[in-house]
């Protein structure tokens, strides 16, 4: 719950009008059109969580809180193509056309961490299931997919922007064979991109976040690649070839400039830097140098081995995700609102919420009780409520305006018992996958919404700022597989600060 008296930031202001606010609008532009999708979105509240980047020593971490969200898209295939029962033994001809089954195409994850001075859209997983390709699509069409995650994103990016406070979009690039649609693997139709395929993929879906498809204004935006072991001429081949990418684009991470510790602290060390997300390979190493100092956490300043930044991401090119023939990628978009570019400005109280008030009136009221105890009159419950929807929307610490949840709001257990169905369910046939869509939604408990698809591209067509740009002719194709050089294992070459550190702790391992 939020703090009884929360120094608020000014209200963000909500522009009815200004651009479409709804989700499903906004995906239906995007969307092939004629084409009928469902939109399956389940979000929960902003709750406390732990801070994702320890504090320096001696001073108190962020305040933290978390939303997770998850959309999944299905499409009505045509019925002909479900292998169904037939209306009656040995006739051939479907008599009545079957109804058109809800199937999951695929889904992403985010989870929004927001404190007083930072939102951070953080994007979890993202999974397809293999079967889009029975919609038919026109070959050269837009993707799907990728129109779906970069309207998703820009979504939740509009509706969480607060005044003088930064937004992040973040992500690691890793791919495997599935994520959130078990067995869909064992589908031929699916489309599984390899690591330079999808760190290539990501970079090009974010793009356009920074080229008008966020209708908010920001003062400044910048996207940032780091491919840990491959040189910065390497990795600027995955970057988008868009008129203003040479610009948009950096090769390298943002840790120390969005870092608020190093604003108000100097130099902190590099472990105050990392976020911990889940699963991401960075955190994991973060956490193995916290190991090697102390195991009481709070405790920890520096490391031993690992003394800057650059080493950390140094060190990063020898773990398992990202050496022998293995790559992740790092990707950053820094948001900047207005006046925040480059002074944070400190927090202005604001009107308390309803409940913070409320709740400071009670605290108040509270005495010593004496005297005989009178019991209170059983009080019988004849409404049901909601009380995740009770809390407040504006805080100092997040903004959580009506726009830009879920269909359906859940608490975080049951977040997690819906993700935890989908990742127990079968998607390796058609029919398997019929049957766990069917469940799935069913279990989701989320009106469904459909959004019929606007959007006519009959050319390659890339979402840009001002609406669709041909970029046709413009684009040099890269080659989605690796070439025979990338696929040589890479021989990584640790700096000369870090050489004989790694030969001393191997020879200590060994012994
Ligand atoms: C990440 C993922 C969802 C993207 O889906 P996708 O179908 O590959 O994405 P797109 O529809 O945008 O297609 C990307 C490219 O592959 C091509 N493609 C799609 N399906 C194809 C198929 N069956 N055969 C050949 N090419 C195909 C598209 O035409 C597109 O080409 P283009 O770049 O020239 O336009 C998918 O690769 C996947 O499910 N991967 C497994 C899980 C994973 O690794 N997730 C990443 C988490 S970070």
């Amino acid at each position: 719950m939020a703090s009884p008296t929360p120094p608020s930031p000014n209200p963000p202001v909500n522009k009815p009008g200004a651009y479409d606010t709804s989700l499903r609008n906004r995906l239906a532009a995007v969307l092939p059109q004629g084409h009928r999708f469902g939109i399956h979105h389940v979000s929960t509240p902003p709750t406390r969580t732990e801070p994702l980047c320890p504090a320096p020593p001696g001073e108190r971490p962020d305040k933290t809180y978390r939303e997770s969200h998850f959309l999944a898209v299905s499409i009505h295939p045509n019925a002909p193509t479900i292998s169904l029962k037939r209306a009656s033994p040995g006739t051939d001809d479907i008599k009545q056309p079957p109804p058109r089954l809800p199937l999951l195409a695929f889904a992403i994850e985010v989870f929004i961490f927001t404190t007083a001075y930072q939102t951070i859209l953080f994007v979890s997983k993202t999974d397809s299931t293999g079967y889009l390709h029975l919609l038919g699509l026109p070959k050269g069409a837009p993707s799907p997919i990728r129109q779906v995650c970069a309207t998703f994103l820009a979504y939740l990016l509009d509706h969480r922007k607060r005044p003088n406070v930064q937004s992040i979009v973040n992500l690691f690039a890793r791919a495997q064979d599935q994520y959130l649609f078990p067995g869909s693997i064992r589908n031929a139709g699916k489309h599984v991109l390899d690591d330079w395929g999808l760190v290539r993929w990501w970079c090009r879906v974010l793009n356009p976040l920074m080229e008008g498809l966020s209708c908010e204004k920001w003062a400044n935006t910048k996207g940032y690649l780091i491919v840990p072991g491959l040189e910065e001429t390497e990795t600027r081949s995955f970057l988008p070839r868009t008129p203003s990418s040479l610009v948009n684009w950096t090769v390298g991470h943002p840790l120390e400039k969005i870092s608020r510790y190093v604003r108000d602290f100097g130099r902190v060390p590099p472990r105050c830097l990392i976020p911990g997300y889940p699963d991401d390979p960075k955190s994991r190493f973060r956490d193995e140098l916290d190991e090697e100092v102390s195991p009481r956490k709070h405790s920890i300043g520096a490391w031993k081995s690992v003394k800057t930044l650059d080493q950390f991401w140094e060190m990063m090119a020898f773990r398992q995700e990202c050496s022998s023939g293995r790559l992740t990628g790092f990707i950053w978009l820094v948001f900047d609102s207005a006046a925040s570019a480059d002074v944070h400005p400190q927090p202005q109280p604001l009107p308390e919420s309803s409940s913070a008030a409320k709740y400071k009136a009670r605290r108040k009221k509270k005495k010593k009780l004496s005297g005989p105890i009178k019991p209170r009159e059983p009080r019988i419950k004849t409404v049901l409520r909601n009380g995740l929807l009770d809390r407040p929307t504006l805080t100092a610490y997040y903004y959580w305006p009506s726009e830009g949840r879920g269909d359906r709001v859940v608490d975080e257990a049951e977040y997690k018992r819906i993700i935890e169905l989908l990742l127990h369910l079968d998607f390796s046939t058609l029919d398997k996958a019929l049957g766990s869509s069917r469940r799935w939604i069913h279990e989701l408990g989320a009106p469904e919404v459909e959004v019929i698809g606007r959007a006519t591209a009959p050319e390659k067509t890339e979402i840009h700022a001002a609406g669709i740009t041909n970029l046709t002719g413009l684009v040099r194709r890269m080659n989605s597989k690796p070439s025979d050089a990338q696929l040589q294992p890479r021989v990584n070459v640790l700096g000369a600060n870090l050489v004989r550190k790694k030969k001393k702790e191997e020879s200590a391992s060994s012994s």
